[in-house]
Formats: structure tokens, C-alpha cells, sequence
């Protein structure tokens, strides 16, 4: 909590550390009311450092100190002072033994920061900035040090005791207690050190790497959980495999630790050979657990192994350089999981989490480039700018140097600077040397915000059989940033002529060499405006723009109707598809707004339902490229497009469409639901996930219709399905429709599950998202159920964020019970978890988007956090963005 108005941190302000630290040596005595922690820093001059008589200024909160020793002479208090977060003592030697001893409280400890306790084990969460609430320390990234750590701690409740690196001893000691020491070779910043401590079952695997190290792989859980590990462990060998192929990159060490806790800020963390991972992102089973978890599974296991090099061996000189490991890893995990999977499926749902969550990011109160100037918090920053659209700008490096050169950069960047913390422009600087090829005005996306807008026309000449395609760029301004410099944008297009995809030759170009058959061509946009003409056209061909999502932008091209139903039907880029799809589905819905608006009858155009017939009949396509293409723009994309977002006429329009959808391919429906049911054997492989997908598409859409019969399919499902995908799916369309046996289902699935934490949340999730009216009041009855918990930050996300997140309808309710809700929520938790209660924020700050009635609602309760006493800066940063 602050005592004063927080301080806003600069890049430009960056200078390397006054001080460095060498060794650390940690002993941790883990108590039932206290645990005293005891460091030995060996710490020096850095002789890079401009400051030469800096005095030492270490980082620290929320801890007790005990002692301080310099080379073994104990400090008085008056050599050191305490203000804010940093401990400062003035006088030291330029080289020396610092040994300090602290007391802190896990238990008490509900930021999940730091050293806490999670269902009775011990366990920590460093990254940012938590190192500091454990010992002081110069808690920066460009401070590496080697770890040793002791542990000790009662040997009956806590057999495990875990730390970086090696176990180099083991020691039982008097009074039930019992002592282990661990030791990382590897120089580290403090965000990556992790202990953990508690009752634990261990399962157990091998990996044999490239060069022949053998691995011990573990993963510990709960002993109730070790049923739900092997997807865990499969992922991970498949992860290890895929970077020593893809990357060239060995795992390092003899031994690779996962642990799960319930109680986690995130998805997980890749702490040095100790991941810490949320329960939600390693467990899985069948019976327990959907598709999507069963690749996020996947996804996040092998997201944090990649960090072990994009991250770890090679990591950020400061925060501002975050997107350097993150961008980078998301990248790196999101090919893994296309590799594993189905390619097109992953590029759409990566699409649609940018094309949503992150444009409307981009163009809020919190925009920010992926390499931010500044912040206060730097907790705020773990963006889905930093991730995702920091992944797309790698993605974007790839395309414009090719797989061989982008490995080749990727070599030396790996090279060049392992063991050192650097910056983004270093990573660039790599991929620049390695490959030649100049990314001058590419590095516009590091330092500037906002979406990029790409406004393209075209011009056929049929007597020169030219085709010219005219782009225009542009970028709204952000907070700071008023106008921007023109990017470098990669435009990958196609041409499709009646046969098929024509050859592609750029007037005054080189020929085209992208492409094995020359029919795909990536354009390098550099100017405001530019022309691209392409030579012996002979037919006027329907454009196919920004393929597989080039570059993250907003594209704008007057499609008629035809040329999307051609796209739709026979572009051979699934993104491309899917998004012809999408834009046909938006002109449903704009047609839809207007009919609802004259009183008449919403009716589909018969060519769009012709177009969505035929997908449903053709068993040939995959059927979860179907299953995305029959679904209409969601809300959230929705309140992308439209100024200002009516959220009550949109989600009418959406809704009377559906149903008009549904009960025109009632029978077509039907069909394929019964083709897509299967009594195989579950397995989580592309196959079957397109099949279920196809088949609950078809459920939801059926259930709108609500007839009998469809509620006898929902029912059944639900009573006799063995997976929880099929499950789930059936409870959300029963609880959605006006079924009677839904309070049934709800309550039986509850009886049944109530020992799965996982399960329960995903319960809650379910009713948080019940589009009917009368959500909010059924989310403020279950805040007080047994199962709900405040602490635990996955159960507020699947009822408090799933409610005011994803439930829009509800959740901008007319008289705005809505944001009051949302903003009593965070006034509570930003006393217990400020990280938590600033995520949680994030539907509020978008009040701009809304009617006036709204913005006036949203803004009352935005104020009404302000004006609350002890603020987080978490919370303070972006409430006061948002106000700005
Ligand atoms: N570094 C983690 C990851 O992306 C995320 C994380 C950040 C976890 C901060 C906890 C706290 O894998
Ligand atoms: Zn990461």
C-alpha cells in the first residue's frame, strides 16, 4: 500500500546497477508464525557504473529486520536508513560480505507475492518485483547472482523441500525437523529464484536430450492430483523435443521441477528448473477437464519450458523489456501448439484474443507500446500487449526473414548473449546481423502504441491486365503519443482468379520467390501510401488481404458479398476463411440492428445460410474450422467495430439472429450433431477436439430453438457423457435455455464435483455467463457460497471476472448494478490482492466506448475507487489512467 502519491518509472531513466551481487546464500527457516529468512550477499562495485561512491540502496517491503553485518561486523541503526521500499546504507566497502536477517509472514501473506502459503505448502512468486518482500536485495534483473538456499522446515508437514538447481544435501535435525540445500549454477536474477515447501506427491519421467543428458523430469501436486499429471508430463518431453528441433535448445540442467498450487496471480512461472504453475494450467483428465483446458495445458507447460532459454539463459536488463521474453515465448509456444495441433484452429483463436482483448486495449486509457516508456506498476504490465501483440511483432520478424534466417538470428541471438540481461533492441539487432535484412522502420512496433489501420482498394486494367492494389496506413494516437511514424508492415496477399490462385509478378519487381508455386506474395508496406501492380492478371481476381493475420491491423477492404462468399468457400489460408466468414457474419448482424430497430422480423440474406448449409454438410472440412466459421463475431469483437457500443440492441440483434440461424438449419443441425457423436475413446488430439467442437456448436444452436427435442439432446449429453468437454457444453446450453431441469443439472453437478476445486470453478463460470436476465443476483448469492473463496484467484476469475468480463449483457445492466458490483470487488481485494484487483478492473476503464447513460455510471464507480483510502498503486495506476 502507498503512503504517497506513487511514482511514475522511466525507461529513459535506466542505469546499470551501482552495486552487483554475486553470490546469495539464503537459509530459510519456515515456521507456523514466522520464518526467518537469512541472507549472505557477496556484493561489489560494479565497475560499470558511472556513480563511483553510490551508497548501497537495497529493495525491500512489508519485512522485519533483525540484524545487518557487514564482513561480520554487526550495523547500528544508525548506519543504515529506511525510505520506502529501499534500505540504505551509505558507507560500504567496494567489496564485501553483507549478511542480513529478516522475519517475514507467509501465512499472512494474501498478494500471492513473495514467500506465501497455499493449501498448507510453502511456496513463492517473485517475477516482478516479490523477491523484495522476502529479503532485501537489489531486486532488478540486471543483478545475476549464483543461489545457494538452505531450507528447514518440520519433516512431517513438509517432506518436500524445493529450491533452484541441484540438491546438494540433505539433513535431519533434531525436534522433527529436517534440512536441505540447494544449489543453481547458473547466475540468476531474483525473479527466478522459487522455493517450495509442503505434503506432496511426485510424479515421475525421463528425457534424454539431444546430447544425451539424462532428465529427470518431476511433477508435484497434491497427493488427490496425481492422477492428473501425465497430459502435464506428455507435453512437457514433447516441448523439450520440439525446441532442440525447432531451436537447437537443450535443457541444462539434471534435473526439471513442476509445482502446482491452487492459489496463483497467473497462469504459472518459469523460476529456474522450479516451474510454479496455477492447478488450472497442469492438471487434466478427461472426466475433469475440456479441450481448451487440455491445450492450455499444453500451451502453458511448454510456454514455461521455452523461457528456460527465452528468459532464463538469456533475460530482460529491465522491465521495460519485458516483451523481449514474453513476446518471444508466446511466440515460440503459440508454433509449438500449431505443430501439436491444428494449425489454422490455433492462428484463429490467437486472432480472436488479439482482434478483442488486445485492440481494445490498444485503443483505451492503458494503451502502451510493447515496449513501454514508463509505468508505476509494473505489475500492470503483464499485458496482453506485452504477450501477445509482443508475439505478433516477432511472428511479423519471422515472416519478413523467413524460417532459415529467423533461425539463424535466433542462433545468434542466443549466442551472442547468453547469461546476460538485455534489451529488446539487442534481440532485433541479432535477427538484423544474422540475416541482412534491415528492420530499421520495423522498430516503430517496439516504441509505439495504438493498431495499426490498413486501408486497401483495389484497380483491375483489363487492357494492360494490370491489378493494383492501393494501401493506405494509418495509427490513432495514444496516451503520449500523438502521431506516429509510418510502420513497416508485412502484407502477405494472394490473388484468386476463377482456376484458383493466380502467379503473382510485381511490376518493376524481382520475380517472386516467396512461394514454391508463386502464388503468395508478402508486400512490404513502408509509406502512408503506397501502390503494388501486379503484371499478366487476365481476369479480375477477388484479393486474398493480410493471409494467416500477417501483421496485427486493422484491415479495411469493400468486399461485396460475393467475393466473401468466395473466400469463404475456396480461399486456401484458413485465417483468411474463417475472417470472410466473420465479415459476412457481421453484415448479418448490422442487417439484423436494423431490422430490429424498424420492428420488422430479423431474416438471414439466404445466401450467407446457403453458405453456412453447405459447411455443415461437407464431412471433408475440418470440422473445427466449421464450428469457428458458424459462429457469429462475438460480443467482444463486436464492441470492437462499433462507436459507440449499444451492448443491449447488439446483444438483441446477435440473439434474434442465432435463433433465425438455428431454425432455418434446423434439420442440417440436427445432422451433423448426430454425425459428430462418437463413442471413441477420449483423447485430446486435433481430431476428436474438431469433433466435439462441431458437435456442441450444433447443441448450442439447437438449444436456442429450445424445443423438445434439442432438450433431450442437452440432457442426455449432460447425464451420459463421460468427458467434461461434452459435459460442460450441454450444462452451459441447458443453463442458458429455458429448461426446467437446468436447476437439476446445476445441482447435480455440483454434487458430483464438489471435491474438485477445478470443476467447481468451472461451475460457477457457466452461471456467471448466463446471458438470461437475473445473472448478477445469482453471481451475489454464490460470493457466499461454501466453495466460493475471495483468496483464491482462480474462483474470482470464474465468477467475478467471468461475470463482468464476458457476461456484457449482464454485466451493463440499464440501472448499473453491474459496475457497482465490480467496483465493491475491487475495493475489497485491493487490500488482499492488489495484482488481482487491478485485472479485475479492466471492464470499467473501457467506459469510453459506451452511451452516454453508461459512461456516466462507469466513471461514477471509477471515482468512487479513487476516492478510497490506501489505494494499491496497482489499483491506483489504472484508475487514474482511466480518469484521465
Ligand atoms: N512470467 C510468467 C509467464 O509468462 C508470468 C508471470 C508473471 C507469473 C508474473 C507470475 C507473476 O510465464
Ligand atoms: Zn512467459
Amino acid at each position: 500500500m502507498r503512503d504517497a502519491q506513487p511514482s511514475t518509472i522511466y525507461l529513459s531513466d535506466y542505469e546499470v546497477p551501482a552495486y552487483l551481487i554475486d553470490t546469495t546464500d539464503l537459509a530459510f527457516d519456515l515456521g507456523e508464525e514466522s520464518t526467518k529468512v537469512t541472507s549472505q550477499l557477496h556484493i561489489r562495485r560494479n565497475p560499470a557504473s558511472k556513480t563511483s561512491n553510490a551508497p548501497l540502496a537495497l529493495h525491500g517491503t512489508e519485512l522485519d529486520l533483525i540484524s545487518l553485518a557487514i564482513d561480520g561486523r554487526t550495523l547500528d541503526a544508525t548506519e543504515w536508513t529506511q525510505s520506502g521500499e529501499q534500505l540504505i546504507i551509505a558507507d560500504v566497502p567496494t567489496e564485501f560480505v553483507l549478511r542480513c536477517e529478516t522475519l517475514i509472514r507467509p501465512q499472512d501473506n494474501t498478494s500471492l507475492e513473495g514467500l506465501y502459503k497455499s493449501s498448507g505448502m510453502f511456496c513463492t512468486q517473485c517475477e516482478a518485483e516479490g523477491f523484495r518482500k522476502i529479503t532485501y536485495y537489489l531486486d532488478r534483473p540486471d543483478v545475476m547472482s549464483v543461489f545457494t538456499v538452505e531450507i528447514i522446515a518440520d519433516a512431517q508437514r513438509y517432506p518436500v523441500l524445493l529450491s533452484n538447481g541441484n540438491l546438494s544435501a540433505t539433513e535431519t535435525l533434531a525436534d522433527g525437523r529436517h534440512k536441505t540445500v540447494w544449489q543453481d549454477p547458473f547466475p540468476k536474477p531474483a525473479y527466478l529464484f522459487a522455493l517450495v515447501a509442503g505434503k506432496l506427491a511426485c510424479v515421475e519421467d525421463r528425457f534424454t536430450t539431444m546430447n544425451g543428458r539424462e532428465v529427470a523430469l518431476k511433477i508435484y501436486v497434491e497427493n488427490k492430483d496425481a492422477d492428473k499429471c501425465d497430459h502435464a508430463m506428455a507435453s512437457l518431453k514433447n516441448a523439450m523435443r520440439w525446441d532442440e528441433d525447432v531451436y537447437g535448445r537443450e535443457y541444462d540442467l539434471d534435473i526439471f521441477n513442476i509445482v502446482a498450487v491452487d492459489d496463483f496471480n497467473m497462469g504459472a512461472m518459469e523460476n529456474k528448473s522450479l516451474n510454479i504453475f496455477n492447478t488450472s494450467c497442469v492438471l487434466a483428465k478427461p472426466e475433469t477437464t475440456t479441450d481448451a483446458g487440455f491445450q492450455r495445458v499444453e500451451g502453458v507447460v511448454a510456454h514455461e519450458y521455452f523461457h528456460n532459454w527465452s528468459g532464463n539463459r538469456v533475460t530482460c536488463r529491465d522491465w521495460f523489456q519485458l516483451s523481449l521474453k514474453e513476446g518471444f515465448t508466446v511466440f515460440r509456444d503459440a508454433e509449438f501448439s500449431a505443430d501439436m495441433g491444428s494449425p489454422t484452429v490455433k492462428r484463429v483463436e490467437d486472432v480472436t484474443l488479439l482482434r478483442t482483448a488486445q485492440f481494445a486495449e490498444d485503443a483505451g486509457p492503458m494503451a502502451h507500446p510493447i515496449r513501454p516508456d514508463s509505468f508505476i506498476e509494473i505489475s500492470n504490465f503483464y499485458t496482453v500487449t506485452v504477450y501477445e501483440k509482443g508475439a505478433e511483432v516477432v511472428r511479423m520478424i519471422h515472416t519478413l526473414l523467413g524460417p532459415e534466417l529467423f533461425r539463424k538470428g535466433s542462433d545468434l541471438y542466443f549466442d551472442r548473449h547468453d547469461g546476460q540481461a538485455v534489451t529488446c533492441e539487442d534481440f532485433v539487432l541479432a535477427m538484423e546481423d544474422a540475416s541482412g535484412v534491415d528492420l530499421g522502420q520495423f522498430r516503430h512496433w517496439y516504441s509505439q502504441a495504438g493498431t495499426p489501420k490498413l486501408a486497401v482498394s483495389a484497380q483491375y486494367d483489363a487492357d494492360e491486365q494490370h491489378y493494383t492494389l492501393t494501401v493506405k496506413q494509418s495509427c490513432p494516437a495514444t496516451p503520449g503519443q500523438t502521431s506516429k511514424a509510418p510502420f513497416h508492415i508485412p502484407l502477405a496477399v494472394a490473388l484468386l482468379g476463377e482456376a484458383g490462385q493466380l502467379a503473382l509478378q510485381l511490376q518493376d519487381g524481382e520475380p517472386n520467390t516467396e512461394t514454391a508455386d508463386n502464388t503468395e506474395m508478402v508486400l512490404s508496406v513502408t509509406e502512408p501510401e503506397q501502390s503494388f501492380t501486379f503484371t499478366g492478371i487476365h481476369e479480375e481476381p477477388v484479393p486474398s488481404l493480410l493471409r494467416g493475420f500477417s501483421a496485427p491491423v486493422k484491415l479495411d477492404f469493400a468486399y461485396s458479398r460475393e467475393q466473401l462468399l468466395c473466400l469463404m468457400r475456396s480461399d486456401s489460408d484458413g485465417f483468411c476463411r474463417w475472417d470472410a466468414s466473420q465479415q459476412l457474419g457481421l453484415a448479418e448482424i448490422n442487417q439484423a440492428l436494423a431490422d430490429l430497430a424498424a420492428g420488422r422480423e430479423v431474416a438471414p440474406d439466404s445466401a450467407y445460410l446457403d453458405a453456412c448449409r453447405d459447411l455443415l454438410a461437407d464431412e471433408t472440412l475440418d470440422g473445427a474450422m466449421v464450428a469457428m466459421m458458424l459462429q457469429l463475431p462475438s460480443e467482444a469483437y463486436l464492441a470492437e467495430i462499433f462507436h459507440p457500443v449499444d451492448v443491449i440492441a447488439l446483444h438483441r440483434a446477435r440473439e434474434a439472429l442465432r435463433l433465425a440461424i438455428a431454425i432455418a438449419l434446423q434439420a442440417e443441425l440436427q445432422a451433423c450433431y448426430e454425425r459428430c457423436s462418437s463413442d471413441a475413446a477420449y483423447a485430446a488430439d486435433a481430431a476428436q477436439i474438431a469433433q466435439r467442437s462441431l458437435k456442441n456448436t450444433a447443441l448450442a444452436y439447437l438449444m436456442l430453438v429450445d424445443d423438445d427435442s434439442a432438450r433431450n439432446l442437452a440432457i442426455s449429453q449432460f447425464e451420459n457423457s463421460e468427458n467434461m468437454t461434452d459435459r460442460l457444453a450441454a450444462l452451459n446450453s441447458l443453463v442458458n435455455s429455458a429448461a426446467p431441469y437446468k436447476a437439476d443439472a446445476l445441482q447435480r453437478f455440483y454434487q458430483n464435483w464438489q471435491h474438485e476445486p477445478l470443476v467447481i470453478n468451472q461451475w460457477f463460470q457457466v452461471q456467471a455467463m448466463c446471458r438470461l436476465p437475473g445473472s448478477i443476483d445469482r453471481v451475489q448469492a454464490l460470493m457466499a457460497h461454501p466453495a466460493f473463496d475471495i483468496r483464491n484467484p482462480n474462483k474470482v476469475r470464474a465468477l467475478i471476472g467471468a461475470f463482468c468480463g464476458q457476461n456484457s449483457v449482464n454485466f451493463h445492466r440499464e440501472d448499473g448494478a453491474g459496475y457497482r458490483f465490480l467496483a465493491d470487488q475491487v475495493i475489497v481485494l485491493n487490500r488482499s490482492n492488489p495484482q488481482i484487483a487491478s485485472r479485475l478492473l479492466v471492464p470499467l476503464t473501457k467506459w469510453r466506448k459506451y452511451l452516454p447513460a453508461a459512461q456516466q455510471l462507469m466513471c461514477a464507480e471509477l471515482k468512487r475507487i479513487l476516492a478510497q483510502p490506501d489505494l494499491s498503486s496497482d489499483v491506483y495506476e489504472v484508475v487514474s489512467k482511466s480518469l484521465q
